[in-house]
């Protein structure tokens, strides 16, 4: 049997190459070894986006995204999570062998609350809804970031924790960490939405060179050597080039023979041309939310499918009536 892959995505605005490079990139690339599953994380969305415009628009971007930089409906299973409300099903049963210390325990709880949001019932067992998003499609890997480990080890403890209490239904998942970013954002820090440094991946013509030109730099002036490994602009370019084209810029930072003007405008030059295919894509997608529509409703079917099985087993496992399955 050939290895679940399974990983959920915010729809939480405009990607960008922050998040391509350090996550997106691998997950579509996982596509060809192992059967993927990933899906919109609409459910969770709802303990901070309580607006139903901004909900629907960010699920359809975010599909819009995925399916432009190269997410084949055909290999991976792509789907929105409220499409499978037996989710939320599975979310109550696990609850009932989750430790309120375990939740107690979240960091990504407190970080949330310390920021402002609401800590609503919803927030607090986040990592409930999470854990059974992995678990009712009996996934072996998650790729995560470093911000989500947390929950995948509150997911280990609660299969566990049902596996024992009454029978082996759940394999123990694993997660694989994502590529540590290192992408610096336009200040230099990482980038990152919060930080409101990001340049966006479908960002284009003036918006995207605005972005670039406020890269931070160092006021060395222009005709004197620079230093590309401390540079943000070099950093982002070496992204983009290949080994040859990176060592050559980095030759003519050293001889003082270009200055940061010059290479931001090869930085967008690149971001332009990797990002051209993925562009025009996404253009035809959105000219065509049917097509989108029915990407994800077949996907929901197929993650349906699964997760009905899933529950059957579960079902039965705690003393219920088996549900006959649709
Ligand atoms: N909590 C994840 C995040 O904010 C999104 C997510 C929801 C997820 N369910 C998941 C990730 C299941 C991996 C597996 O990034």
């Amino acid at each position: 049997m050939k290895r679940r892959i399974l990983s959920g995505v915010q729809p939480s605005g405009k990607l960008h190459l922050g998040n391509y490079f350090g996550a997106v990139k691998q997950h579509i690339a996982l596509q060809d070894e192992a059967d993927c599953f990933y899906f919109i994380a609409d459910y969770h969305a709802l303990t901070t986006i309580q607006d139903p415009k901004v909900l629907r628009e960010n699920t359809h971007d975010v599909a819009l995204d995925y399916l432009a930089l190269g997410l084949d409906p055909a290999q991976a299973t792509y789907f929105r999570q409220s499409d499978v409300p037996e989710v939320t099903e599975l979310t109550w049963i696990l609850s009932t062998v989750t430790n309120m210390g375990l939740l107690e325990r979240a960091v990504s709880y407190k970080e949330k609350v310390e920021k402002g949001i609401d800590a609503s019932v919803g927030l607090f067992s986040y990592p409930v809804l999470m854990a059974s998003d992995i678990l009712i499609y009996r996934s072996h890997v998650v790729p995560v970031g470093k911000d989500q480990v947390q929950h995948i080890e509150m997911t280990q403890d609660m299969a566990g924790k049902f596996n024992r209490a009454f029978s082996e239904v759940f394999p123990i998942p694993t997660y694989r960490l994502d590529k540590e970013s290192k992408v610096p954002g336009t200040d230099g820090q990482k980038m990152s939405k919060s930080y409101g440094n990001t340049i966006e991946i479908f960002a284009e013509g003036k918006p995207l060179k605005d972005a670039v030109m406020k890269i931070k730099t160092d006021s060395k002036p222009l005709g004197t050597p620079l230093d590309p490994e401390t540079c943000n602009v070099f950093a982002l370019y070496s992204l983009f080039g290949t080994d040859a084209e990176k060592a050559d810029l980095a030759a003519r930072y050293r001889a003082g023979s270009i200055g940061y003007g010059e290479a931001k405008k090869l930085l967008l030059a690149k971001i332009d041309e990797y990002f051209e295919p993925a562009r025009q894509k996404r253009k035809e997608l959105a000219a065509n939310p049917k097509y989108v529509d029915g990407v994800l409703q077949q996907g929901a079917q197929r993650a349906r499918a699964e997760a009905q099985q899933t529950m059957a087993l579960v079902r039965e496992a705690v003393g219920m009536k088996a549900r006959t399955v649709a």
